[in-house]
């Protein structure tokens, strides 16, 4: 029988002793995050997720066992100690040697007896809190980087998330029901995984990007109240929040409208912050609601679907400006005023736009920090950034469209974007997708190189909002038709039924995004079970009955058995964890994440397969 873990049983954490402990016994179990020689006593500072205790080895008054344990203990070993615990004490001058810096930093443990439960290599890299160790080589040896602090604090942290979450949704009467993984491929959305099947050669499953079309059938089900901690997987192109396989928190709802979900939503955030971060949001939002912003202001305000309203520094659509002043003698503007006058151009088609935003005056740019604005842009597609700095008089100054501008647009647009002295306003025009999107990310970048925002983090701010009522199709002008720009069971705004035949265009839906600080971090809608609305709406994208049942099959088939009305929305959890960590990834609150290039660097997944087993499949590769 050995003598610790069989007989002597962990009786504290490595971060749980404190002053009351002080004269009583312990046995700890844990990492030698380090070991020092001062002057014949040996220090150790043994560590486990909960944190670090210092425990000392004395020649005088350890067993010597236990001393040459220590003397031939190394970084990372793993230990079990006995010892009593002591107050650290004063030095010779009376000056205190606890650390107020540590949790345990009042005591030490003298050791009594101790053994090496297993010796380690040399790590790679320190398991300190700050390294600048490449991200690459944590994830190799991913079970080292995780030992650090701030990943365990991440990770801990989430599983709190995680924790009050079920707490919630079950005080609300919540059922948790869990759908699966392996489903039938569907056609739109975001690109998925396939899984062949041994059984059936050349036919896959996919991996479902959400429970989306089961939940639905949930509520058909009667299961109303549904919500799932699920893993969803999705082959996109990976981003900073973006990860192949995420977990989201999914709900659904039967018998409520959008403001009765979106209520039960912000109790859940409400009481993440305060039970999680300790924040209480209720500060910020004494009505426990969060503001809403219809989606076309979204966009015309900011250049997208998820603002940051941390600041302001909003866009100015100066397109109708410009088609009432004919281009206001700046070449490049004339054609595009020119489009519209001619009725080439409508302005509810996403067509061609003016766009405007303005630095306030002491923004300290520098013509350097110009060009090096305009490179970033021009990463991003566009042709380049117009820009007049604006004197007391109003003149343009430093500014290549100064020479052209007549004196009437030059105050036209002076006024709408209620330019002062020394202010300086960068433009953007050309299509209108690519200047919403290049204005959008100027906007944040401009923010962050004024110190208006962090780089990251919420700079101690938590800015909600609701992006609501975005119409229901979106232009294909390239096809000449109508697509549906989210879900195709999304129901439209009532009183825009009528205008599903004639101007489908202005069709404007219950679909909601939650954004904080930026990110989207929830997105959802109320569904559409009317099955005479559905068949419009299917008309206006040109999906015939035939493809819809191909497509939507068993859920048309669901929906004619009694579906209640019903709606929903999914988090993206590591998203809130990233954002409420803090942290600049959102690889840091997933344990075992992918690169930003999809592979798992410690396992080496993706990896090649045996031919034997490709053959079982019925799968032929081409190199
Ligand atoms: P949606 O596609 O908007 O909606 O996804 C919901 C939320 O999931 C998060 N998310 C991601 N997080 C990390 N990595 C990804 N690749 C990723 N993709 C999405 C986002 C997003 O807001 N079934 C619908 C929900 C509904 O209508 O009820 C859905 O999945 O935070």
């Amino acid at each position: 029988m050995a003598r610790f873990i069989d007989e002597l049983k962990r009786t504290h954490s490595c971060g749980e002793l404190r002053e009351d402990h002080i004269g009583e016994e312990c046995v700890l179990f844990g990492w030698v995050q380090n070991r020092r020689d001062h002057g014949g006593c040996i220090f150790i500072d043994l560590r486990d997720r909960d944190g670090l205790t210092q425990v000392i080895f004395d020649p005088e008054t350890t067993a010597k066992e236990a001393f040459e344990t220590a003397d031939r203990a190394r970084s990372e070993w793993v230990l079990g100690i006995r010892g009593t615990i002591r107050d650290r004490g004063t030095k010779d001058d009376g000056t205190s040697l606890r650390n107020p810096r540590l949790a345990t930093g009042a005591i030490e443990v003298i050791a009594a007896e101790a053994t090496v439960f297993n010796k380690a290599d040399t790590p790679p890299f320190e398991i300190e809190d700050d390294i600048s160790t490449h991200e690459d080589k944590r994830l190799e040896f991913r079970y080292l980087d995780l030992r650090r602090a701030p990943l365990q604090k991440n990770l801990m942290m989430r599983s709190h998330l995680n924790h009050e979450t079920r707490n919630y949704f079950q005080g609300q009467g919540f059922l948790e029901v869990e759908t699966p993984f392996m489903v039938r491929y569907t056609p739109g959305g975001a690109r998925n995984f396939l899984v062949p099947s041994r059984l059936y050669g050349g036919h896959f499953y996919a991996l479902a990007e959400s429970p989306q079309l089961y939940k639905q059938l949930l509520m058909v089900a009667g299961y109303d109240k549904y919500y799932q901690l699920v893993r969803c997987f999705r082959d996109e192109d990976l981003r900073i929040d973006r990860q192949p396989e995420f977990t989201q928190i999914d709900v659904e709802m039967s018998f409520i409208n959008q403001d009765d979900l979106f209520r039960v939503i912000e109790g859940l955030i409400f009481r993440l912050w305060k039970e999680v971060l300790g924040v209480d949001l209720e500060t910020l939002y004494p009505e426990r609601s969060f503001p809403r912003l219809p989606f076309d202001q979204s966009m015309e305000r900011f250049g997208n679907d998820k603002p940051d309203m941390r600041f302001s520094m909003e866009h100015v659509d100066l397109t109708d400006l410009t088609v009432e002043h004919g281009g206001g003698g700046i070449g490049m503007l004339e054609p595009i005023a020119k489009k519209f006058a001619d009725g080439v151009y409508r302005r509810d088609l996403p067509t061609e736009i003016v766009k405007a935003l303005v630095v306030p005056a002491g923004h300290g740019f520098s013509r350097k920090d110009l060009d090096a604005l305009e490179k970033f842009v021009g990463q991003m597609g566009a042709k380049g950034l117009a820009r007049a700095k604006v004197d007391a008089g109003g003149n343009w100054l430093q500014s290549p469209l100064a020479k052209m501008v007549t004196p009437e647009f030059r105050k036209a647009v002076n006024e709408a974007v209620a330019a002062k002295d020394g202010d300086l306003i960068l433009f953007q025009f050309g299509p209108t997708p690519k200047v919403h999107t290049v204005m959008a990310n100027l906007r944040l970048h401009v923010a962050r190189k004024l110190g208006l925002i962090p780089e990251t983090g919420s700079g101690g701010e938590w800015n909600f909002l609701w992006v609501v009522d975005p119409p229901l199709f979106e232009r294909n002008e390239e096809k000449k038709r109508w697509d549906a720009a989210h879900h195709v069971f999304t129901r439209p705004h009532d009183e825009c039924i009528e205008l599903l035949e004639r101007d489908p265009g202005k069709v404007l839906c219950y679909r909601y995004d939650l954004v904080l600080n930026g990110f989207e971090i929830a997105g959802g809608s109320i569904r559409l079970h009317d099955p005479e609305v559905q068949k419009k709406v299917f008309e206006v994208i040109g999906l015939g009955d035939e493809e819809a049942r191909e497509q939507f099959g068993f859920l048309l088939d669901a929906l004619n058995y009694g579906a209640p009305p019903h709606g929903g929305i999914a988090f993206g959890m590591d998203r809130i964890a990233m954002l409420a960590a803090e942290t600049e990834s959102i690889r840091d609150v997933i344990a075992f994440p992918k690169t930003q290039r999809a592979n798992d660097l410690m396992t080496r997944a993706p990896s090649r397969v045996e031919p034997e087993q490709l053959l079982e499949l019925k799968i032929k590769t081409l190199e």
